[in-house]
């Protein structure tokens, strides 16, 4: 059986109580990537949409399923960005950010922050998109979302690190020089964290530093990838030379007991996405995943799902991940997600009522058992 078959199996809504359970409890998500909640129908929307089915392996929902199993991460990134080809106008962008505040509502997801990658569609990609197309974009379904759904979404520019690095020059400051640029200005429209995605290998943190330090200074929060496709130097790269406020997974730390004791005394929290970590081969199954372990050493995780229909997940399904795989209880489900309550880069009135309300639920819940 193929590896992502495996988890087309395992990945089986969760019976009973616990899923009522975790579907019922409000909750936040902090690691998805805005272009990785295309799931296929509206990839090919999309493609009809601007007469690009050639750019797509497939035009019927099933066979493009089927494409979004990785031989590994360069493979993935190559369909990644078939995806942000086709997102190419705002209206592109608007639509694609209200469905996910509609799956946010299917799945009483309260608030969300979403990377986006802006330097791939108005420097990268050719397309014609300006960051100000981008931001249209962005606010308008945003708007439409928060009107029909009621739910918060927030934004985090991300450095896409290979375009960082070029196999004859070394590194090269524009992307991040750009993307900073864009999130500075972005700061009114939603942006609350600047980030660093893509392959790490032959990529890492450290000449990285210059605009991750600015963006400290002007009040974004450092929330760089690292320990995913890459071990614990990439880790203490991301603590010591970008300061990262939250690591995107992070994994990887497990290999270093020192590494460990740093994220867990100074309590910087992981983002950890187990099943894009199963499909982009960083582990082999559930079984031998990190999260548990990680979780009883005192780091502070939260549980994500990275880019949900392109690993056939999303968020509740990784809560049932935790429950079914790890053996995580209701009030262990509920310590995990009011982490990503606590972490989140929203702003204060917002955090404490998300809080608030949370807080007001598994009250409320207990009562009743
Ligand atoms: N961009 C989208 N998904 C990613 C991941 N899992 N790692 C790094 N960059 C990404
Ligand atoms: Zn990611």
């Amino acid at each position: 059986m193929e590896l992502c078959e495996y988890f087309m199996l395992s990945l089986q809504p969760l019976s009973g109580e616990t899923a009522a359970y975790i579907a019922a409890m409000p909750k936040s998500e902090l690691h998805v990537h805005l272009e990785g909640t295309t799931d296929p129908a509206a990839l090919l929307k999309l493609a009809q949409r601007h007469n690009r089915l050639d750019l797509l392996p497939a035009t019927n929902l099933a066979a493009l399923q089927q494409w979004f199993t990785y031989t590994d991460f360069p493979h993935f990134l190559r369909v990644y960005m078939v995806i942000s080809e086709l997102l190419r106008t705002p209206e592109d962008f608007a639509y694609i950010v209200h469905r996910c505040g509609q799956d946010m509502a299917a799945q009483n997801i309260r608030y969300r922050e979403l990377t986006v990658t802006p330097f791939t569609h108005t420097d990268y990609q050719r397309k014609g998109l300006t960051i100000d197309d981008l931001f249209e974009g962005l606010e308008a379904g945003r708007a439409a979302a928060r009107a029909e759904f009621g739910v918060e979404m927030r934004w985090i520019f991300d450095v896409p690190r290979n375009l960082g690095f070029s196999s004859q020059n070394g590194y090269d400051p524009h992307p991040a020089q750009r993307t900073l640029d864009y999130a500075l200005r972005g700061r009114d429209h939603g942006v609350v964290g600047f980030g660093l995605g893509g392959f790490e290998v032959g990529a890492p943190p450290e000449p990285f530093a210059l605009p991750f330090a600015r963006a400290c200074a002007e009040g974004l929060l450092s929330v760089p990838h690292a320990g995913e496709t890459m071990g614990p130097d990439s880790v203490w790269g991301a603590v010591n030379a970008l300061h990262a406020d939250r690591i995107g997974h992070g994994v990887r730390a497990i290999e270093d007991p020192v590494l460990l004791t740093v994220l867990r005394d100074r309590q910087i929290p992981l983002e950890i996405n187990p099943t894009s970590n199963i499909c982009l081969h960083v582990y082999a199954r559930h079984a031998v995943h990190p999260f548990p372990h990680l979780d009883r050493m005192g780091i502070k995780v939260t549980i994500n799902s990275d880019d949900p229909p392109l690993f056939n997940t999303n968020l509740s399904a990784e809560y049932g991940v935790l429950a079914r795989e790890f053996g995580y209880d209701p009030s262990g489900l509920a310590r995990i997600a009011r982490n990503a309550f606590e972490v989140s880069g929203a702003p204060v009135a917002l955090k404490t009522s998300l809080l608030a309300e949370f807080d007001d639920w598994v009250a409320k819940t207990q009562e009743n058992v």
